[in-house]
């Protein structure tokens, strides 16, 4: 978008000393990832030497075999047993449907880990993990399966000193989360004592297609379990980043003030992709760009960046403040559809130097398909910060590049003071927070270019996290899954803002399917999107930040 002259060194550069302490600091202060640290105290937690809260733990997983546990889960237990979060008292239990024994699977996964480890393998820790790994196979839906689960998870306990506390993971399709946990419900293992021990279970998205079907799963779980015992992972807010984002605001004074209608002109939401609908097209073609990632990607972080501050951190109270912003999101009608959103499907073309397929050609998706792989939109948020302020999303697959980032573009200074100078045009200030890859933080504004002239021009003050902290391996589930063992629900949805983000986007599906092909827009692989997603700014006299 524009050109910066100069770019300011980071405070600390990598390797200095001072960056050591900055980490150091920053671990031990009270940040959002280690806010379990507010809860009351509770015989739950132990309390080992660094301070951090580790609860004996039964880990039991659905879905055992599956790429989610595969691919996210072993590696970031794997991860947080390297980084000493784990609890001594510590078991895992994978249910899955393939026969197989606990000494296979231990083999397995062990394999796995080797494989798929996103930092160098210690034997003793993969070890210790593997010696706490088993494995029961049976069906879901047969309730045998639950009879011997609930024996075993009695010797486990016992073998493990687990307290009896038991986190449920339902890594499997969402067609079995209501079925598992009626069953579990219906033998007793979802009932706790919260002062004694915890029972919890963990759920992916999608939380149902559309609000109806979210409805009915809240329903189907609140039947037998309590709202706190529920962790829904949206893994966004597993990223660094987008936790950052509520101590950038939170924990400075000097952005709050201006992060409002009197100073911000508009925001940003990308989540754009590179990657096409890879080996997911079943899943894909009925779910579709805006299903798959506005009601809660991209929902989540708008919250995160528009929220009201909460009175503490508590979970509670952050829960509350996120579902009320989303809940003054302006309603669209039918009308406000045509006007404010975008949607588009990618066609071939070449990203990176590569060559790639249309969507209609991509496997399991249908030929003449009518699946959105891109959607943008406009959004008002009806609050006193945020009247008359438009918040753009928007997120693709095959876009030009991978990247997710919050653009906060603030109003142009009052005055135009340089009017007799070659100056006729300020740029205004410009604050990105980059989620994702290099996640950072960089604030533009205007400085003189030195010279007997005035001329401005624009420079950066950039901060990027992998220069202050190094590069943490990470999968990016570590923190949630230390804070469902913490009992920690900050960064994992209620049910609330779950149905508010399915009240957003269903007027936008229905008018998408009722206009069928006239609602897709196509555009080529490795582009920005269709034109009329520029056009949608374009009306409004702005512009999309796009990279090069
Ligand atoms: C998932 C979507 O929730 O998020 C995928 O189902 C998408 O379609 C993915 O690719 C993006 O996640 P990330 O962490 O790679 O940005």
């Amino acid at each position: 978008m524009h050109s910066s002259i100069k770019q300011f060194s980071p405070r600390t550069p990598r390797g200095n000393d001072t960056s050591a302490t900055v980490r150091e600091e920053v671990r031990t202060s009270n940040t959002i990832s280690n806010h379990a640290d507010d809860l009351k105290e509770s015989p739950l937690f132990q309390q080992p030497s660094n301070g951090q809260k580790r609860p004996p733990t039964l880990f039991v997983v659905f879905g055992a075999q599956g790429d989610l546990t595969k691919r996210k889960l072993i590696p970031a237990l794997y991860n947080l047993a390297a980084s000493n979060h784990l609890p001594q008292e510590f078991a895992i239990l994978g249910v899955d449907g393939i026969p197989m024994n606990t000494e296979d699977f231990r083999a397995k996964i062990g394999q796995d880990i080797q494989e798929l480890s996103s930092r160098p393998i210690d034997t003793t820790i993969k070890e210790w993990l593997l010696d706490r790994l088993y494995y029961l196979s049976g069906d879901f839906r047969d309730p045998q399966t639950y009879a011997r689960l609930q024996d075993m998870l009695t010797q486990l306990n016992t073998a493990h000193g687990t307290q009896g506390n038991y986190l449920y993971y339902m890594a499997t399709a969402p067609t079995f989360f209501a079925e598992i946990v009626q069953q579990l419900g219906a033998k007793g293992l979802l009932v706790e004592d919260r002062d004694e021990f915890s029972r919890r279970i963990v759920i992916e998205k999608p939380f149902g297609h559309d609000l109806p079907s979210a409805r009915s799963l809240n329903q189907a779980l609140r039947d037998v379990l309590d709202e706190n015992q529920i962790y829904r992972i949206d893994h966004y807010l597993g990223k660094e980043t987008v936790q950052n984002i509520l101590v950038f605001r939170f924990a400075n004074g000097i952005f709050e003030p201006v992060w409002n209608r009197q100073y911000i002109d508009h925001v940003q939401i990308t989540v754009a992709e590179s990657l096409g609908v890879e080996h997911r097209g079943t899943y894909y073609e009925k779910a579709g760009a805006l299903r798959d990632m506005v009601p809660n990607h991209l929902l989540q972080i708008l919250s995160f960046v528009a929220m009201e501050p909460p009175n503490t951190f508590d979970p509670e109270a952050v829960r509350n403040e996120k579902a009320k912003v989303l809940r003054a999101i302006e309603p669209m009608n039918p009308v406000d559809v045509l006007q404010s959103t975008v949607a588009g499907q990618y066609e071939a073309g070449s990203i990176g130097g590569r060559s790639v397929l249309p969507y209609r050609a991509e496997v399991n998706v249908d030929p003449v398909s009518l699946t959105e792989t891109f959607a943008a939109m406009t959004l008002g948020i009806e609050s006193w910060r945020w009247e008359g302020v438009p918040f753009y999303l928007r997120t693709g697959k095959r876009l030009h590049t991978r990247v997710t980032e919050v653009v906060i573009q603030f109003k142009s200074a009052p005055l135009m003071l340089f009017r007799k100078t070659p100056v006729d045009r300020l740029t205004p200030n410009v604050l990105v927070i980059r989620i994702q890859p290099d996640e950072g933080i960089s604030l533009s504004f205007g400085a003189k270019i030195p010279g007997p002239k005035v001329q401005v021009g624009t420079v950066d003050m950039d901060f990027q996290y992998a220069e202050y902290f190094g590069d943490a391996p990470s999968t990016g589930y570590e923190t949630l899954l230390h804070d469902v063992m913490a009992g920690d629900a900050t960064l994992f949805q209620r049910s609330d803002s779950v149905e508010v983000g399915w009240s957003v986007v269903d007027p936008i599906v229905k008018v998408w399917e009722s206009l069928g092909l006239h609602a897709i827009h196509p555009y080529r692989s490795g582009t920005w999107g269709p034109p009329e997603a520029d056009a949608l700014l374009a009306k409004d006299g702005r512009m999309w930040r796009n990279h090069n």
